[in-house]
């Protein structure tokens, strides 16, 4: 019999590829996505713990869920609700005693014994007689890793994700990362090499490698006892015949090598754009994020990628109030976002984590001051994303259209630099690169028409 699995996935793109793979391995229990909760006999929140904001929503939606699982319990029916991600590793039990009527809690590194978990609680409720028994937690960290046990991946998006490493060792003292994702993990580029060749067989023409800290990559090298660092592995992915486009997020400026750099130069697949998140651009913030370090290390990092690709444009993520900030610093961030010019970027209040070296810090920003720091950051980027996109009128742009947009007759593409560009045309698009002349640049997206459909246009599928 089917079965309807409804996700709800917050947070980062490692949690939307974990939900993919969520997806993927429930499939041979005969599981299937529904985006209708009233309907699902599973419903998982795969969660973020990066900011406050993102934990308070989990628990609200745990309360529609909730009145949802009543319904279909009137109706003699039954609606498991399972929370994974970051916030269940990070409060595991807890969330049990918040909401008893969830089954199952399992963390970013635990959700491959899920079909375990939903048999063990389908067990409870048998010698109960159809009456849970008390949720099943798994918050470990297991010695085997969760990607010898996943099944082959079934994504058919055009643009497909891969995790390529987890986990962070860096401890920047803002972060709850490294206590949710665990220690830093790269996977055997073997394993890598295999799913992207599948990813590309099953229709995806862009594959962006993910991980907390990707370009610290280090994976075992195929066949000899060596390691390979993301450069390398760039460039045999690069080898693949029918991916067209390459991506990597989310790189730490430390991890920035010269073989990485060189990659830039050297991989025409390699797409010029990188988000490389720099936090702040105060020197003694940075230092006391333990970020290690400082902002012309950065600004150097930047010069060396535009000198390896002269094309390229840069993204990155900022924190406005983070303990101790003076108007000093906030200054020195402004500084060195017009230092750079950004094509885009996304910026945050800093919001306090339990159990993070910044939370007791003294000094605390107010409310007040970082609202207005972040605005007038914000502006600047602002400010910046929109004379990028400008800079693009006039010139023609590949872009790869991804999906049906939500105005009927129009598909949804992205040029090189993620800009996203609607077009009304036709559907079989999809899948496809196109060349596009732009013919305006606004402050989200691009309009331009196609000026070659000559490219193979992708089977229905
Ligand atoms: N590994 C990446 C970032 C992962 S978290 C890196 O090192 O840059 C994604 C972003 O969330 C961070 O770049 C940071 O800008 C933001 N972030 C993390 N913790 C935060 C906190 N406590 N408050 C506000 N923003 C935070
Ligand atoms: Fe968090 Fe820092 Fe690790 Fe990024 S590098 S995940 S910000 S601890
Ligand atoms: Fe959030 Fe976990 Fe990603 S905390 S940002 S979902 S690694």
């Amino acid at each position: 019999m089917i079965k309807n699995l409804y996700i709800k996935t917050y947070g980062c793109q490692m949690n939307v590829y974990d939900s993919g793979r969520i997806k993927d391995l429930l499939k041979p229990l005969n599981y299937q996505l529904t985006d209708d909760p009233s309907q699902a006999d599973l419903s998982i929140l795969n969660t973020c713990h990066i900011r406050e904001k993102a934990e308070q929503k989990v628990y609200s939606d745990l309360g529609r869920l909730r009145q949802h699982q009543t319904t279909r319990r009137q109706q003699g029916g039954e609606m498991l609700i399972a929370v994974g991600g970051c916030v269940a590793q990070a409060e595991g039990d807890e969330i049990l005693r918040q909401a008893p009527y969830v089954s199952m809690v399992f963390g970013p590194q635990t959700y491959h014994r899920l079909p375990e978990m939903i048999a063990q609680v389908a067990r409870q409720q048998d010698s109960k007689k159809g009456k849970a028994g008390r949720g099943i937690v798994d918050t470990d960290f297991p010695i085997e890793s969760k990607f010898d046990s996943l099944p082959a991946s079934q994504s058919t998006s055009t643009s497909a994700f891969l995790s390529i490493q987890e986990g962070c060792d860096k401890f920047c003292t803002f972060c709850v990362v490294p206590y949710t994702r665990g220690a830093e993990y790269s996977r055997p580029a073997k394993d890598i090499l295999i799913e992207a060749k599948r990813l590309v067989e099953l229709g995806s023409k862009e594959i962006t490698l993910l991980g907390q800290n990707v370009n610290a990559y280090h994976g075992q090298a195929p066949n000899v006892n060596q390691e390979w660092g993301l450069g390398r592995l760039l460039l045999e992915l690069a080898s693949i015949e029918g991916l067209q486009r390459l991506r990597y997020t989310t790189s730490h400026p430390r991890d920035m090598d010269q073989d990485l750099i060189d990659a830039h130069g050297q991989i025409p697949q390699l797409m010029p754009f990188l988000h490389l998140p720099v936090q702040t651009g105060s020197d003694t913030l940075l230092k006391a994020m333990n970020r290690k370090h400082a902002a012309k290390d950065y600004l150097g990092i930047i010069d060396r990628l535009r000198k390896a690709r002269p094309d390229i444009a840069f993204s990155s993520d900022f924190i406005v109030g983070f303990p101790g900030e003076t108007q000093k610093d906030h200054q020195d961030t402004l500084e060195l976002v017009r230092q750079v010019n950004f094509a885009q970027a996304y910026s945050f209040k800093y919001s306090i984590r339990p159990g993070t070296p910044a939370g007791s810090m003294d000094q605390q920003v107010p409310e007040a001051i970082k609202t207005e720091r972040l605005y007038e950051l914000q502006d600047l980027l602002n400010e910046q994303q929109w004379a990028f996109n400008r800079t693009k009128v006039g010139t023609v742009q590949p872009v790869l259209f991804e999906r049906v947009g939500k105005i009927p007759g129009q598909i949804l593409g992205k040029t090189p630099y993620m800009q996203s560009v609607p077009l009304v045309a036709p559907q079989r698009l999809v899948g496809s690169l196109v060349d596009i002349l732009v013919k305006e640049g606004y402050a989200n997206s691009l309009m331009g028409v196609i000026i070659d459909s000559n490219e193979p246009v992708a089977s229905a599928a």
